[in-house]
């Protein structure tokens, strides 16, 4: 199969990360004969320093063109700390997920047993732990209305969802939920937000429709205590944009780290696949950065290709680097492996050079 696919390094250690992925698809494409064709575009910090802009018009068409995107990372440090700042890396990402209408973001998690010893959770929590988030990613009050009073003393952030806005990501989670244990649970605040009373009633009648999916709700401060307590008893979450973005941070420490956690983001146009992770600004250029959560990102986009067998291999290689293991320093401090040697030792695992010697 031919297939172009759209790169954005961005900040950070997005660039780092992301150059394993691409070694690795090349291997995928070189053992199953498929070819794949990259085009590199700018976004974020990296994007306005060369254009002045954080989404340059050429990125937006390049993604559109393309059959796919991977994303590394986005953001730096100059900016977190002038709250005044007009231009910011994240618009860029903001813009492009509206642009795309990237109306899903799908973060699975689950807990490998090599890595337990580095989650804060104990032993018998980690048991059995495989939930996927479903965080909506274009309305909410990431895109509300913002306002700043002329003084500076009044701020404000519009939170606005529609019902087809809440029907369309809800059939996706359903779906999901069909394909796997059949649970649901909606998180949200309907205790207190208007919005999130429009979400459970969608829900609920959404949920008649699937008669084989277990729906319960969830307020947002009980599953963020629920997801450290028992993270075994989720399936699907689905959630809104700030929940899932807070709640799928808390879940990486179940992974063992947040560098693992990949994730899919699909909407009407083409996909775009990245890690939860932000650009790590510390360790940028230090070759440390774990890049197994773009990896797995890359796995996710070979499946939305249909090709399950590649992703199912990309998966095993990861599954194989982590047990041997060959792992970077967030995983071990003390003996771990550079970014750059563990995206070869994959790519060599996936075209099979590796496998013999060490298996
Ligand atoms: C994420 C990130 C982004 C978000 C930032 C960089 C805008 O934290 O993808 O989770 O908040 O959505
Ligand atoms: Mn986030």
């Amino acid at each position: 199969m031919k297939k172009q696919i759209a790169v954005i390094p961005g900040d950070g250690i997005g660039p780092e990360v992301t150059a394993q992925s691409v070694k690795v698809l090349d291997a995928v494409a070189a053992r199953f004969g498929h070819e794949f064709s990259y085009t590199y575009c700018l976004m974020g910090a990296a994007a306005i320093d060369e254009t002045g802009s954080p989404l340059p018009l050429e990125t937006i068409d390049a993604c559109l063109d393309a059959d796919a995107i991977l994303f590394g990372a986005i953001g730096h440090p100059k900016y977190d700390n002038d709250p005044s700042a007009k231009v910011r890396p994240e618009q860029g990402l903001l813009q492009l997920r509206k642009a795309l209408q990237l109306f899903t973001n799908i973060r699975p998690v689950s807990a490998y047993a090599a890595l337990r010893h580095l989650s804060p959770l104990k032993d018998k929590q980690l048991e059995g732990v495989d939930f996927v988030v479903y965080r909506e990613l274009t309305g909410g009050i990431y895109f509300g209305e913002k306002t700043l009073s002329a003084d500076g003393t009044e701020a404000s952030d519009g939170c606005v969802y529609t019902r087809a806005e809440v029907e369309r990501i809800a059939h996706l989670a359903f779906a999901a939920a069909r394909q796997r244990r059949g649970k649901l649970t909606l998180v949200d605040k309907a205790n207190v937000l208007e919005t999130s009373r429009l979400w459970r009633r969608v829900v609920q009648e959404l949920a008649t429709q699937y008669p084989d999916v277990a729906v319960d709700f969830l307020f947002v401060d009980n599953a963020a205590m629920q997801l450290i307590l028992n993270p075994a008893q989720f399936d699907v979450l689905l959630t809104e944009n700030l929940f899932g973005d807070i709640l799928s941070d808390e879940a990486s420490v179940i992974a063992g780290s947040l560098g693992m956690l990949p994730s899919a983001s699909v909407g009407k146009r083409t996909a775009l696949f990245e890690p939860i992770h932000g650009s790590y600004p510390q360790a940028a250029g230090k070759d440390i950065a774990n890049p197994l959560g773009s990896v797995l990102s890359a796995a996710m986009l070979l499946d939305h290709f249909g090709m399950t067998e590649e992703a199912a291999l990309v998966r095993t290689a990861v599954d194989w680097s982590v047990n041997a293991p060959f792992v970077s320093k967030d995983i071990d401090p003390v003996n771990f492996y550079f970014t750059s040697t563990i995206g070869d030792l994959l790519a060599d695992y996936v075209s099979g050079r590796a496998a013999e010697d060490t298996n």
